[in-house]
C-alpha cells in the first residue's frame, strides 16, 4: 500500500537538547511539499560532525536549534515526491547531500566551487524552504539537521540536495560517500590536488583523514605520513596507503619540527582531519617553504587560526575544503561508480555495525577512537 501524500510514523533518535544522548522516539514524517524528496533511510553512518553539533554546541560549533534530529551520512530510497519534482521517483536509490547543488546559481555555474547556498540560510536553522520541518513528535516540530536528518527512518529533504545512484550499489557500504569518505578523499585529489611522487601528511586518521590517505595513494604520492594520538589508528592507514604513522606523542619536539626534518623541509601536501586549530597550524608549518600546501577538512565554526604571516609569506598555500570538493549532485554517482569498480575502497572504513535503537554507543566508539565508523541500518 503506498504511503505517498500521508504521513509516516517511524522512529527516530531525537536530540532533545545539547550535550545529552540521543532519545529513540516515534515521529510523524510529513509528506515532501514542493520541490522535496520524502525518503526511506536504510543505512547511515555516524560522523565526527554529529557528535560535535551535539556535544560541542555552543562551543567548538554555533549554537543551533533543539530538538534537532541529527544524522547526515547517509543512503535510501525514495519513498514519494512532492510537486514539482521531476529527478526522482519512487524506488530510486539515493544519497542525501548537507551541500546542496542546484545547478543553476552563481557558484554552481562556476567550476571554481562547490558551495551551492540553495536553502543554505534555512537549512543552518533546520527548516525546509517554508520556515518548518517536515519531523515532529506529537507535534512538536524537530529541526532537521543540515537539511537531511538521517537518524531516523524517513526523512525529506530538498531534490537540489539529493542524487541518485545506480540500483547495484549497496546502501550500507555508499551511505559513507554522504560525507566522511568524500570529503577526506576530495580533500587530497580536488583540494590539494596532490600530485604523483609528492610527499604527503594526514593530521587525524579518522575516516576523514583515512579517506584523504587514500586520496594521496590513489593520486600516485610517494611519501604519505599518518599522524595521530591514537597509535591503533596507524594499521588501518596502512592499509589505505600510509607509507609511515607518526605519533606527535612519541616526540619532545613539535610534530611540525618532526616532519621537516623527517623530510629535508617539509612535504608537499599537509592535510588537516582533526578540526582543531592548533593541529591546523602544525599542518601549515609541516609543508615545504615556497610551494607547500595545507587543506583544512576538519571542521569548527567558533575557533580562529593565529598563523604567523611569514609561513604564508613564503610561498606555502592554506585552504578549507567543504565535502572535499565535490559537486555534491554530479560527483557523488561517479565516487559510487569508482568504489563498484573497486578504485576506490569503503568496506575498510566500517568497524561497526549496529541498529538506530544503539546510536549513543555508536558515539561512544567514535569518540573513544574505538571505531572508524559505524554503519547503522534503520
Ligand atoms: N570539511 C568537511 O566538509 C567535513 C566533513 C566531515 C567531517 N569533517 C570534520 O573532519 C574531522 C574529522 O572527522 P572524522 O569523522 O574523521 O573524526 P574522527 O573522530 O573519527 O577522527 C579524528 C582523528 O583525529 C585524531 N586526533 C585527535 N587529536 C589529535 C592530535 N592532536 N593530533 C593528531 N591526531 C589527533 C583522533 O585520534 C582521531 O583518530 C572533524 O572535525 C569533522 O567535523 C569535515
Ligand atoms: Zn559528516
Ligand atoms: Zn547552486
Amino acid at each position: 500500500m503506498s504511503t505517498a501524500g500521508q504521513v509516516i510514523k517511524c522512529k527516530a533518535a531525537v536530540a532533545w537538547e545539547p550535550g545529552k544522548p540521543l532519545t529513540i522516539q516515534d515521529v510523524d514524517v510529513a509528506p515532501p511539499k514542493v520541490h522535496e524528496v520524502r525518503i526511506k533511510i536504510v543505512a547511515t553512518g555516524v560522523c565526527h560532525t554529529d557528535w560535535e553539533y551535539l556535544y560541542e554546541s555552543g562551543k567548538g560549533m554555533k549554537s543551533r536549534p533543539f530538538p534537532l534530529v541529527l544524522g547526515h551520512e547517509a543512503a535510501g530510497i525514495v519513498e514519494s515526491v512532492g510537486p514539482e519534482v521531476t529527478k526522482f521517483s519512487p524506488g530510486d536509490k539515493v544519497i542525501p547531500l548537507f551541500l546542496p547543488q542546484c545547478g543553476e546559481c552563481e557558484r554552481c555555474r562556476s567550476p571554481k566551487t562547490n558551495q551551492c547556498r540553495k536553502n543554505w540560510a534555512n537549512m543552518q536553522l533546520g527548516v525546509m524552504a517554508d520556515g518548518t520541518s517536515r519531523i515532529s513528535y506529537k507535534n512538536q516540530q524537530l529541526y532537521q539537521f543540515l537539511g537531511v536528518s538521517s537518524f531516523s527512518q524517513y526523512t525529506v529533504v530538498p531534490d537540489t540536495s539529493l542524487t541518485k545512484i545506480r540500483c547495484d550499489a549497496p546502501l550500507d557500504k555508499v551511505c559513507l560517500l554522504g560525507c566522511g569518505v568524500s570529503t577526506g578523499y576530495g580533500a587530497a585529489v580536488k583540494t590539494a590536488k596532490v600530485e604523483k611522487d609528492s610527499s604527503c601528511a594526514v593530521f587525524g586518521l579518522g575516516a576523514v583523514g583515512l579517506a584523504a590517505v587514500m586520496g594521496c595513494q590513489v593520486a600516485g604520492a610517494k611519501r604519505i605520513i599518518g599522524v595521530d594520538i591514537n597509535p591503533d589508528k596507524f594499521e588501518k592507514a596502512r592499509v589505505f596507503g600510509a607509507t609511515e604513522c607518526i605519533n606527535p606523542r612519541d616526540h619532545e619536539k613539535a610534530i611540525q619540527e618532526v616532519l621537516v626534518e623527517k623530510t629535508g623541509g617539509g612535504v608537499d601536501y599537509a592535510l588537516e582531519c582533526v578540526g582543531s586549530p592548533v593541529i591546523m597550524n602544525a599542518a601549515l608549518e609541516s609543508t615545504a617553504e615556497a610551494w607547500g600546501t595545507c587543506v583544512i577538512a576538519g571542521w569548527t565554526e567558533t575557533e580562529t587560526m593565529n598563523i604567523m604571516v611569514e609561513k604564508i609569506l613564503m610561498g606555502r598555500t592554506l585552504k578549507g575544503t567543504y565535502f572535499g570538493g565535490w559537486k555534491s549532485v554530479e560527483d557523488v554517482p561517479k565516487l559510487v561508480d569508482d568504489y563498484m569498480n573497486k578504485k576506490l575502497k569503503l568496506d575498510e572504513f566500517i568497524t561497526h555495525n549496529l541498529t538506530l535503537d544503539q546510536i549513543n554507543v555508536a558515539f561512544d566508539l567514535l569518540k573513544s577512537g574505538k571505531s572508524i565508523r559505524t554503519v547503522i541500518s534503520l
